[in-house]
């Protein structure tokens, strides 16, 4: 019989709702929720009706609770530090949202208090764990050889309405900390090495009275011969994020080529697409995960995976470690974007 993993839910709003939800409701059999929590009480009282499950709009009670193992941490980014060292210390697994943290110093100290305690903690870079990210790398190593430079894009729709935490640069960190660092995870994961160096341009032209950078690019290198370029835009007015926006087609560009010594990828993760070309010709994969939206389902994939980590003592991929190298790119990113120069990275490798 598996061994059922006693969580509690911090943070019930989009991701809860689109992804975590419907994935913990898959997996009862390694899943149970024990209480839900939300600064919004009536929300957290609602969420606890459906389930079954106790709230509070207090997580330092849901934590007290000894009846938990773990915690799914999905909050704003704003909430973290304080919370995971609550959890270390209480010796509860922790799923945590990316990204880790807002400032390099506070991700800094959420790696400390996580090696420290030895507590089991993953994170939501969900790029990796689909099936046709297993073909890449097989592609990789049996076609195209070496990887030397990707292009990352991700393009949309302004983010949230008036007063939304996306659209508040301190409480969000821009768009480059919330969606790049889902990129730049898989920048580290195909490359195999941590970035060294970065220049960074960005700033507001689009939607002009937009509080945040509408548009962010950042160059970055991985040692002497890897590069990344990472274009992020939010620059066109519009709906909140929602996986059913599709945008304009001139928006739907892919999100990853891979250049490598042999040929070229065209690497579409979340839409489960692989396509690639080289000398003898080329080739292309549709794998999606099978029943639905994969935005939704990758939830399932992940949990399970957070599941096995914390059960079976598994070592968690991603760790704290991948979500901190995360933040150290954006961290030099917003200093070369300031400064105006090529900044390097210290201790890269
Ligand atoms: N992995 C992905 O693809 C993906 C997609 C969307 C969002 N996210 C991440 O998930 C996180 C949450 O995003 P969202 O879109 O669900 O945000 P959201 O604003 O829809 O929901 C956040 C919820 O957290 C609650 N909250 C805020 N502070 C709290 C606190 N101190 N204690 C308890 N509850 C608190 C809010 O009331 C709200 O209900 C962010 O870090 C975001 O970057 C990841």
């Amino acid at each position: 019989m598996t061994t059922r993993l006693h969580t509690g839910i911090i943070g019930l709003g989009a991701i809860w709702r689109m992804r975590h939800k419907p994935a913990l409701l898959k997996l009862q059999d390694r899943f149970q929720v024990v209480a839900v929590c939300d600064v919004n009480e009536q929300q957290a009282k609602a969420e606890a009706a459906s389930l079954g499950c106790d709230y509070t709009p207090d997580w330092r009670e849901l934590l007290a609770r000894p009846d938990l193992d773990a915690i799914h941490l999905l909050t704003p980014p704003d909430v973290r530090l304080e919370v995971i060292r609550d959890a270390a210390n209480r010796g509860k697994a922790v799923y945590c949202e990316k990204p880790l943290a807002l400032t390099l110093a506070e991700a800094a100290e959420v790696v400390r208090v996580v090696k420290e305690s030895g507590i089991v903690y993953t994170s939501e870079f969900v790029r990796r764990f689909f099936p046709v990210s297993r073909h890449l790398k097989n592609l990789l190593q049996e076609k195209l050889g070496e990887p030397r430079l990707i292009v990352g894009e991700s393009h949309g729709a302004a983010v949230g309405g008036p007063g939304h935490w996306m659209r508040d640069q301190v409480r969000s960190g821009g768009y480059t900390m919330d969606f790049g660092v889902h990129l730049i995870d898989i920048f580290r994961w195909v490359f195999g090495h941590d970035a060294t160096a970065v220049q960074a341009f960005g700033g507001r032209y689009s939607v002009l009275d937009h509080p945040i950078n509408d548009i962010e690019a950042t160059a970055i290198e991985f040692g002497a011969d890897k590069a990344a370029h990472l274009l992020i835009t939010r620059a066109v007015p519009g709906e909140a994020f929602s996986p059913a926006w599709k945008g304009p087609v001139a928006l739907d560009r892919p999100e990853f080529v891979i250049y490598c010594e042999k040929g070229l990828a065209i690497f579409e993760p979340m839409k489960g697409k692989l396509a690639w070309q080289d000398a003898s010709g080329g080739g292309q994969i549709e794998e999606p995960l099978p029943g639905g939206p994969q935005f939704v389902l990758i939830g399932e994939v992940m949990n399970a995976n957070f599941h096995r980590f914390a059960i079976e003592g598994v070592k968690p991929e991603p760790d704290v470690v991948d979500g901190y190298k995360t933040i150290e790119v954006v961290f030099y990113a917003d200093a070369a974007r300031r400064e105006g120069r090529r900044l390097e990275i210290p201790g890269g490798s």
